[in-house]
């Protein structure tokens, strides 16, 4: 079907064809937009899941819905290298600035200026921003600058929710690929937004990580989970897997067959990213003109794979060191997702001890989590057979 624009189009963060299946994550989200908005309480939430399920796109949808309320909304992608004191303030600058627009900032944003500028100074951020001021904000002592991370941050984050509230309007500060902030950073973050949601105001933070995440907040867990809305981000299930495949063609007048939603759903698990994949490699191989068939779907299954090989596997593979790469092969020998890290060693002819390095960069770089004591898991769906295929 080559005439007609191919409607599937997988990617890192893309727009899905369609936001199937999250209708809970949804109005979860609408529901805490609404109640701030009325000056109610409302937590925070963090979307966790493997790669692919479309956490990003998730987390790209709450900031529409809260842009539709009118809301400042900021989203950030942390890596391997983020600072949070940086990453925090550079949230807040353009916060403010947005809240302020033009000639009142000097008015209404002068004073959280200050108190940003406090928090710049304590924590060696450099100032500044694309933006220029017209003048130059005063420090606050006393505000933002104890050379407490969660303190200080929960200083700044008050500022902001305070002029947003003081505005009649919110603030929402997405922030991606949460589990790359160092483990002693996260307790001053959940510190802030405790305070932050203590006093009701219009700030909340909606995080999205890999399962990683919950083994990094460790004893803080607990506290986390009274503050944050977890919510498990997984494949979708048949009827949304379906309604991810179909929907899109639907609005080409193309229609699937059963039979061929169900070999893509047997294939990819439900999984967002494959579906996407395997739905854009049977719409080039159907002949048409208006639909999908299982054969169809069989012709495409090898050109589908092969994609996902050279692209969503590889781009992971291909970064890692050769002892990182000998120890996942031991991981895929053993069979399945997750495994034992006691055996992976044994199957390296080690102690845990000694290949436990190897374990934990694994586990930093995103590429594996651990789920429980002694389990070392995939953080890519499917990633033992890709491995297998591959070595
Ligand atoms: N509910 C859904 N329905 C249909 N397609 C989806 C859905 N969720 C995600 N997708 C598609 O799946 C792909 C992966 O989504 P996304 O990048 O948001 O995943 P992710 O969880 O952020 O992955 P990563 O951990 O690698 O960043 C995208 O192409 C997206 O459009
Ligand atoms: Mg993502």
């Amino acid at each position: 079907m080559e005439a007609h624009r191919n409607p599937y189009s997988p990617g890192a963060g893309s727009p899905p064809p369609a936001l199937a299946g999250r209708d809970n994550e949804i109005s979860e989200f609408d529901v805490t937009v609404q109640r701030l908005a009325r000056g109610r309480a409302g937590r925070s939430q963090m979307l966790v899941g493997l790669r692919g399920v479309g956490k990003t796109v998730l987390l790209r949808k709450f900031n529409a819905i809260a842009a539709q309320q009118g809301w400042v909304c900021q989203h950030y992608e942390c890596d391997e290298g983020t600072d949070l004191a940086q990453a925090a303030a550079r949230l807040a600058r353009t916060a403010i600035l947005d809240l302020s627009p033009g000639k009142r900032l000097a008015e209404w944003g002068a004073s959280a200026l200050g108190v940003l500028k406090s928090f710049q100074l304590a924590w060696e951020v450099p100032g500044g921003g694309a933006v220029t001021l017209g003048f130059e904000p005063d420090p606050v002592p006393g505000r933002a600058d104890s050379g407490d991370l969660g303190r200080d941050l929960a200083d700044l984050f008050r500022v902001v929710g305070q002029l947003a509230q003081d505005q009649g309007t919110g603030v929402l500060f997405a922030i991606d690929e949460i589990q790359y902030l160092p483990a002693a950073r996260l307790t001053p973050l959940l510190m802030a937004l405790h305070e932050v949601s203590q006093l009701q105001l219009p700030l909340i933070v909606a995080g999205a990580g890999l399962p990683s995440l919950l083994g990094l907040l460790g004893e803080a867990r607990s506290y986390a989970e009274r503050l944050f809305v977890f919510s498990p981000i997984e494949s979708l299930n048949r009827e949304a897997a379906f309604e991810a495949l179909a929907s899109p063609a639907e609005e080409e007048n193309v229609e699937w067959e059963t039979s061929a939603l169900e070999e893509v759903l047997d294939a990819t698990s439900g999984y967002p990213y494959f579906l996407q994949e395997f739905g854009m490699q049977a719409w080039r191989m159907a002949p048409g003109p208006d639909r999908i068939t299982r054969q169809d779907v069989i012709t495409a299954v090898p050109l589908a794979k092969e994609q996902l090989d050279q692209g969503f596997f590889a781009v992971r593979f291909d970064r890692t060191t050769r002892a990182e790469r000998e120890y996942l092969a031991a991981m895929a020998s053993l069979g399945a997702q997750d495994c034992r890290s006691s055996e992976v060693a044994r199957a390296l002819g080690k102690t845990t001890r000694q290949v436990s390095t190897i374990r934990d960069s694994l586990i930093k770089r995103g590429l594996c989590f651990s789920p429980a004591h002694d389990v070392i898991a995939f953080t890519v769906p499917m990633f033992n057979e890709f491995l297998k295929r591959r070595l």
